[in-house]
């Protein structure tokens, strides 16, 4: 996409849509990625928690506006004018669709606030307060734009203050916090983004991406959507990230967040914790990018998260022609782990860096 625009770009790959009709939820397949670029359309609510829980929409933000124009769709297709009755309706869905992913607490946002609106336009009729849901979900997302447009300036404030005249400026980042993953911009790419908005180069920049086992998304997806946006990316596998790092070619580290605890330990993709303890190691900034909706301050730390465990499969038979464990093995597969705060050098939000005391600094999101 090399000689595209930006703009074209995100057209492109912008991973959630509602149809102009309003019948559907309309997603990029990220499991067919990088080799497919297909759009399919949700309809039941089956379709969406599916959807979910296989992957084919993933990343927080995103799961959260799935979320929210899945309930919406699904929603209106309930038959009462009976507010009781449609309430009830609304509740089963949401609660059904709420169970498709435990970790990232933008879904249960998303879909709190959806229930937050229909309980506050109670006294309208039925047909009108789905008119709403619709309006709300469309709202969660053109917000999620904006927030992940401000984290991008305020990272690529960042950037700027560390680049060097003449040399490319290394960043590393592990699973996709991008385009693929939000409304829009990304988290930890909405940096890279803003800085092309801005007038650099792809090759002001390189991206290291981790290919992050078990499930690829740094091989598959990020690595995807920065070439596709002209950024010079080079891809290596999650253990050479070390060696990346004692060569001196990481100057930033961008990170993505599932949910961010009152203490500020975070919740991110299986490996993160690893990636941050040899960028401590190795004096290395490391940032977590966070829309406030990411935050979630009634778990206190990281060990109130809930981590979602996957299917052994993943790791011993998906990726490979044949099995490549022995069978009957045990098979430890969490999708996340948790990053200490005191790991994190700063949480970008839409509303600026946040730094330690993160239990205080933290309370913007409230
Ligand atoms: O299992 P996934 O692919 O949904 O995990 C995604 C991540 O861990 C992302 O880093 C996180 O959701 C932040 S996305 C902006």
């Amino acid at each position: 996409m090399i000689n595209n625009s930006i703009e074209e770009f995100f057209e492109q790959v912008i991973t959630v849509k509602l149809s102009p009709q309003r019948d559907s939820v309309d997603i990029i397949d990220q499991t067919l990625l990088p080799g497919k670029i297909k759009r399919i359309s949700l309809r039941t609510k089956e379709e969406v928690w599916e959807a979910i829980k296989k992957l084919r929409v993933r990343g927080a933000p995103a799961i959260g506006v799935c979320a929210a124009f899945g309930l919406a769709v699904t929603v209106n297709g309930l038959t009462s004018d009976d507010f009781e009755a449609f309430f009830a309706g609304f509740k089963e869905i949401k609660d059904y669709l709420a169970s498709s992913r435990p970790t990232a607490v933008n879904l249960f946002w998303a879909l709190n606030r959806m229930e937050k609106k229909v309980l506050e336009s109670k006294d309208l009729p039925v047909a009108q307060i789905k008119e709403l849901l619709f309006d709300e979900a469309l709202a969660i997302q053109s917000e999620d734009i904006a927030i992940s447009h401000n984290i991008g300036e305020f990272g690529f404030g960042l950037m700027k203050a560390l680049k060097k005249e003449g040399r490319e400026l290394g960043i590393l980042t592990h699973c996709n916090a991008g385009t693929l993953a939000t409304a829009k911009y990304g988290t930890a790419l909405a940096p890279v983004y803003t800085a092309l908005e801005h007038g650099w180069s792809g090759s002001d920049v390189h991206v290291y991406c981790d290919e992050t086992r078990p499930l690829l998304q740094g091989a598959r997806l990020t690595a995807f959507e920065l070439s596709q946006a002209g950024v010079t990316t080079t891809l290596q596998c999650d253990n050479m990230a070390s060696m990346l790092m004692k060569q001196g070619k990481i100057d930033l580290i961008f990170v993505g967040t599932d949910r961010v605890a009152a203490n500020g330990d975070i919740a991110n993709k299986i490996g993160t914790s690893g990636v941050a303890i040899l960028a401590k190691h190795y004096g290395i900034p490391f940032y977590v990018c966070a829309p406030s909706s990411t935050v979630d301050l009634d778990t206190p730390s990281g060990a109130d998260i809930p981590i979602e465990m996957r299917d052994p499969s993943e790791v011993a038979e998906l990726w490979y022609r044949e099995r490549m464990a022995p069978g009957g093995i045990d098979i430890f597969n969490p999708a996340f782990d948790i990053t200490d705060h005191e790991l994190i050098t700063g949480i970008i939000t839409e509303r600026g860096i946040l730094y330690e005391p993160f239990s205080k600094t933290l309370e913007i999101a409230r």
